[in-house]
């Protein structure tokens, strides 16, 4: 990423990620790549807001001397742990010795478990605000959002905020700013954000939103750790999160199944006919070939759930178990949900599945609809019934 004066005497000084296809080890799939933003702002005081992912340091070290030399770096402030923004900061406090590195006091302990740097280090609550000059820096602890350690940072003067990984998207473009980039790919990105890693908190992340909303600051630009910066409507994004937090949904139906002799695929096939006859969306996700995060995200504006397994030893297939077992873990709620899939003799998978739908806390809205073996005349007939079942159930909430 080239440097960039995002504001007068404010510049961009991440890095772009072209080429990485996972994160989070391997739970989420980057086929747009990332970047890892970094702001450093220059006043009477200069602050470097946010670093990058280790393996950039060089090209990070690299841009921030195009703006500034080192030692004249005053603060360095760390709005998360998380390594794929700190990753470069041992080597800029090395640099720097004489800046300060702001952050909330799970950072400053995260930090240190992390790089073991004897560091000169202030910690930060809600409410504290740092002087630059011109320009000062407010702070928000942010909770949970994603981390125990996040905080947000605003800059009054300029009516930016700084959030870090909140309002990101794991999107690499030359272009800095949401009015240059396709908007359809942005909100698509944003979405698959959200859905696969702040999804479970979204209770959290609707109270911080009202929280900030009430102190009435004006938010002209929202410039995260990931992505593009928000300037032309950062309202979009801000809605776009309380909506999602708050678990608001379309009426469309999400339907994932994995079938061992294709018995259970015919199945499927044969409810999405029903479920589209009730005239609500649907989309159609074999477990065993899809990205996973893609299909989270498509769930994340959907009603409904449909889930479709083959019995194997008494159970749903592994695929089916493991993608189940991520998805409670986002936590959705005010869902419904039902289960189908084909048997040879003793069944198990439906009884599995919904197993797993009480524990994760989701409405079984019907009974789970079973076949032996490959579905006859009669049976698919059910499945088209079960489909369009459904369909009205989702209609009516
Ligand atoms: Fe982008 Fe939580 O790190």
């Amino acid at each position: 990423m080239s440097v960039q004066e995002i504001l007068p005497n404010i510049y961009s000084v991440g890095v772009i990620d072209w080429n990485v296809r996972t994160f989070h080890g391997h739970t989420y799939t980057t086929k747009r790549g990332s970047t890892y933003n970094a702001y450093l702002i220059l006043d009477e005081k200069i602050a470097l807001v946010d670093g990058v992912l280790g393996a950039f340091t060089e090209e990070f070290l690299s841009n921030i001397r195009q703006v500034v030399p080192f030692e004249k770096i005053d603060y360095v402030i760390a709005n998360h742990v998380e390594t794929d923004h700190s990753g470069a900061l041992p080597a800029v406090m090395k640099l720097c010795p004489n800046a300060k590195m702001l952050g909330t006091q799970k950072c400053k302990e995260g930090l240190y478990k992390n790089y073991y740097g004897e560091w000169d280090f202030q910690v930060i609550k809600t409410g504290d605000t740092l002087a630059l000059g011109k320009r000062s820096l407010n702070f928000i602890e942010a909770p949970m959002i994603h981390w125990p350690d996040s905080m947000f940072t605003y800059c009054p003067q300029e009516q930016l905020l700084l959030p870090n990984d909140a309002f990101g998207q794991h999107y690499a473009t030359s272009e800095r700013f949401d009015d240059e980039v396709d908007q359809c790919a942005l909100m698509d990105e944003a979405a698959k954000y959200y859905a696969n890693i702040l999804w479970p908190l979204g209770s959290v992340i609707a109270k911080k939103i009202e929280e900030v909303q009430k102190l009435n600051i004006p938010i002209k630009m929202i410039a995260p750790s990931h992505g593009i910066i928000w300037r032309r409507d950062p309202g979009k994004i801000i809605n776009a999160y309380l909506g999602w937090a708050k678990n608001k949904t379309q009426p469309k139906v999400v339907v994932v199944y994995e079938t061992m002799w294709g018995a259970t695929e015919k199945m499927a096939r044969k409810i999405i006919e029903g479920i589209t006859s009730g005239g609500v969306s649907v989309k159609l996700f074999d477990i065993a070939t899809s990205d996973r995060t893609e299909v989270i995200k498509e769930m994340l504006d959907a009603k409904g759930f449909l889930f479709g397994s083959s019995t194997h030893d008494n159970d749903m297939l592994p695929t089916m178990a493991g993608f189940l077992a991520f998805l409670k873990g986002l936590k959705p709620k005010n869902r419904l949900t039902s289960a189908f899939g084909s048997y040879g003799w003793g069944g198990g998978a439906i009884k599995g599945i919904e197993s797993v739908l009480k524990e994760a806390g989701l409405v079984n809205t019907q009974p789970g609809l079973s076949v032996q073996y490959v579905p006859d005349t009669d049976e698919f007939k059910r499945c088209y019934e079960f489909g369009k079942e459904f369909a009205q159930e989702v209609k009516k909430t």
